[in-house]
């Protein structure tokens, strides 16, 4: 009796449909046994990675300790030579002779290659890359080309995971994440440094995002290739620099002025190091001969400066800066271009050991110039320069931590922080995904904002900054993600109670699962895609699941029909439609609100203060689900609803404004309604009073009582900040969502009539480009044709079938 009710509550809780809509089970007892379930399954899942990061630190520790070996044996041989320099070309030959004709896929300077392969092809990674990388990464170094060996350590470790992950038949998340252990284990297996390693692997996919569900792995497989490297005679970088840290204000603001400096150092060794590769892609002549040019560029420089400083890894440099010996202030100048010159010209290896000997060497001659403590400056030099070139300030204080100790790290992580953000969206690995901006300011030219050089363009764009760009703050100030007593109640919710009264709902029994039949309510001339390719709805669903596992990117566009299921009206619902009960003339136009802005703004404050009653629906939440299946999952709403905001997707794009964002007419300010500034509370004072009439309103009573909340600043009317019929469409996310349709390989239409442009121009734009179409609607839609596979059914249901 006992089991059989247990087997009845494992049916509830894995199958959300058979839940008994006023069954006798206990709710709390299902609560316990799935809580005991899920809890088990994240204890297994738990341990499963801590087994799975130490082979990965194993697998990748030795490959690793066996490059570092022979790196530091050819080293120690050929730097005793004298003239040994003139070596440069026949490594910077051998190496590009090696990579193009044997292993393309080992070019570049290894980490780089790694985040590409783990963002676009699910962290595969050719296993001729590690043998190849190997042979030319100590060609170029121990012949004296200028780069650094963590770069071909974290490739060569991501390589030999890729392999190994394809040997136990891996799934594709589990896959990436193993492979980034190949990053960290590198990372660490070089510099000694297991915490950073990790954080590194963690942060150095994408830029304002770190990578919580990575940090386990990444730092079991970082400390297992440390004991393995060291077990194996790798020495690791070891330095004595600590500060005892001082409270002085004075001492803060110097970190803030340095880290200023080194921001803009690094913005021009980025810009260097592109700028060459430019130009040597530029160059017609064979690689060969360009890896020759390189390599005679390299001897110039020696001959130039008469030292060797600036070529090979330059360890024993920075080794000697940080124990306080003066350099001079040309260094890191110079090492600049014989990194960006091996680079280019073929040669391989990493780019954080050049990294660590510019910041290294700007620090020393920094603190030179002021007086200051030159070890403490040319520690902190290093780490604020990796943090701004690589966009990994947390990853940078834990190696100063590390490397430094507290002291030193301390300071040198606020010198981090700034010169992070100075460096603005650019980075030496430009793989790296941009998921939080810096600012807004930092990609003008991006978002094709017209600066004009003149006195009043350049004071408008100033203005624009002291003002607040309007666009940025609208995003920032967006909700992001469900709460997780929110996830919690919504998930269970959805398992018990499958059918909420009250709300519309287009459940999949309404649709039949024989493949012949045909619609009565389908349209002549639209023949729907169930028909046209005699798929169950089953089949379907596992069609569509298919595309999402193997798409990277995806582009969804949605409409009112996926808020429906939340209890909001659609526009177009012939009965109970917003337009079949009001005329979009009368309240959705600008000269609607110039005539009487009253009413306009009581039907938005109606719809708004319906808005705030309801949570988002299984439609929204399952595409929040989907970004746990590819790269990226952007959503282009027509809705204004705020509810895919609300529901935690990372990427929105409201092209029709949002409802619960109020701006002034003139342009001057605007509000979102959770932002806690005096003005935009008592603006929205104005607006519940506005809200308490527009019920009024709804019941056809008078509303033209209402007050209108007027603009703080200038006085003029306030406005619900969506696009009326007639008014243009936000550039920035308009352009955003053309770019996504034009780049994603899978393309979602959900809830939307597809009536409206520019919005239905989206699918049509992915579809033409050969891209799966994927339309889910009750309804046929004219999209349907176009479509690759259209299913009707409500997007809740269908959604959730899929994710
Ligand atoms: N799941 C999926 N789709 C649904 C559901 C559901 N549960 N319920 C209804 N739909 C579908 C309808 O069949 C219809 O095709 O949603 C669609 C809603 O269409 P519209 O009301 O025209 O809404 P939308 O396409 O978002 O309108 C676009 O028109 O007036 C403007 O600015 C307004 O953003 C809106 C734009």
């Amino acid at each position: 009796m006992k089991a059989c009710r247990i087997e009845q509550s494992i049916r509830i809780l894995l199958s959300p449909m058979e839940a008994p809509a006023n069954g006798n089970n206990s709710v709390s007892g299902i609560k316990g046994l799935r809580f005991l379930v899920i809890q088990t399954l994240v204890t297994l899942t738990t341990l499963k990675w801590v087994l799975l990061s130490t082979i990965a630190g194993i697998i990748v520790g030795i490959p690793t300790a066996i490059f570092l070996r022979l790196l530091d044996g050819g080293i120690d041989i050929v730097y005793e030579m004298p003239f040994f320099y003139l070596l440069i070309p026949v490594g910077l030959v051998t190496s590009y002779l090696l990579v193009s004709r044997l292993a393309p896929d080992a070019k570049g300077h290894g980490t780089e290659q790694v985040i590409d392969a783990i963002h676009h092809r699910d962290g595969t990674i050719d296993l001729k890359v590690v043998p190849v990388k190997m042979v030319a990464t100590l060609v170029t170094l121990i012949l004296g080309g200028s780069a650094g060996k963590e770069g071909p350590s974290a490739q060569i470790g991501a390589g030999v995971a890729s392999g190994f992950a394809r040997l136990i038949h891996m799934n594709k998340l589990d896959k990436q994440r193993f492979v980034l252990c190949g990053i960290s284990a590198g990372f660490s297996g070089v510099f000694g440094t297991p915490i950073a390693g990790a954080i590194f692997a963690s942060e150095v996919l994408s830029i304002g995002r770190f990578h919580y569900n990575r940090l386990l792995p990444a730092l079991i497989a970082s400390f297992v290739s440390l004991f393995i490297t060291s077990t194996l005679g790798v020495r690791h970088l070891s330095f004595a620099v600590d500060y005892t840290i001082s409270t002085e204000v004075v001492v803060l603001f110097q970190m803030v002025g340095f880290g200023l400096a080194i921001g803009m150092l690094a913005v021009l060794f980025i810009f260097v190091l592109t700028r060459t590769e430019h130009l040597f892609e530029r160059i017609s002549l064979p690689g060969g001969v360009k890896a020759l040019v390189g390599g005679l560029i390299l001897i110039a420089v020696v001959l130039v400066t008469g030292t060797t400083n600036y070529i090979g890894l330059g360890m024993e440099l920075i080794d000697l800066a940080l124990d306080g010996e003066p350099y001079r202030g040309i260094a890191p100048f110079f090492k600049m271009v014989t990194t960006s010159v091996t680079l280019s010209a073929g040669g391989s290896g990493g780019i954080l050991t050049p990294v660590f000997f510019i910041g290294t060497m700007a620090g020393n001659f920094w603190a030179q110039i002021f007086s200051l403590d030159i070890a403490v400056y040319s520690a902190i030099g290093m780490i604020a320069f990796l943090a701004a070139t690589t966009n990994t300030p947390i990853a940078s204080a834990f190696m100063a931590f590390e490397l430094f100790g507290l002291g030193t790290g301390s300071w040198a992580a606020i010198a981090a922080a700034v010169s992070y953000l100075i460096v603005g969206h650019l980075s030496v690995f430009p793989s790296q995904i941009i998921y939080q901006k810096k600012t807004f300011f930092a990609d003008l030219e991006v978002h094709d904002v017209p600066i004009h050089l003149s006195m009043s363009g350049i004071r408008r764009v100033f203005s624009a900054f002291f003002r607040g760009y309007r666009d940025e703050r609208d995003e920032a100030m967006t909700p992001g993600g469900v709460s997780i007593a929110e996830n919690e109640r919504h998930r269970f919710d959805e398992q018990v109670k499958p059918h909420t009264p009250g709300r519309t709902y287009y459940p999949l029994s309404t649709v039949p699962h024989t493949p012949t039949r045909t619609y009565a309510d389908v349209p002549e001339g639209v023949e729907s895609m169930e028909e046209k390719h005699r798929l169950t709805m089953q089949e379907q669903v596992d069609k569509v699941r298919e595309y999402v596992d193997s798409a990277s990117r995806i582009c969804v566009l949605t409409g009112a029909g996926i808020s429906a299921e939340c209890g909001i009206p659609t526009f177009r619902d012939a009965q109970t439609g917003y337009w079949a009960r009001f005329d979009p003339a009368e309240i959705a136009t600008p000269e609607a609100f110039k005539e009487n802005p009253a009413r306009v703004w009581s039907w938005y404050a109606a719809r708004r203060q319906a808005l705030l009653r309801v949570d988002p629906g299984p439609g929204h939440l399952a595409l929040v689900r989907m970004e746990g299946f590819a790269d990226r999952v952007t959503v282009v709403t027509q809705n204004v609803d705020g509810l895919h905001h609300r529901a935690g997707s990372s990427h929105v794009l409201d092209i029709h404004g949002n409802l619960l964002r109020v701006r002034c007419t003139n342009g001057c300010v605007a509000f979102h309604r959770n932002e806690k500034t005096p003005e935009a509370l008592a603006a929205f004072e104005g607006d519940m009073a506005a809200g308490f009439a527009a019920e009024a309103a709804e019941r056809d009573e008078d509303f033209n009582e209402i007050e209108v909340p007027k603009c703080p600043r200038c006085g003029e009317n306030l406005r619900p900040d969506v696009i009326w019929f007639g008014e243009m469409l936000p550039t920035t996310r308009l352009e955003a969502a053309f770019a996504e349709a034009e780049r994603c390989d899978l393309f979602f239409s959900i809830g939307t009539s597809a009536q409206v442009q520019p919005a239905s121009s989206l699918p049509r734009i992915a579809a033409d480009r050969g891209v799966p179409l994927i339309e889910i609607n009750p309804e046929p839609t004219p999209l349907t044709d176009r479509a690759t596979i259209s299913i009707r059914g409500g997007a809740g249901d269908v959604l959730s079938r899929v994710l």
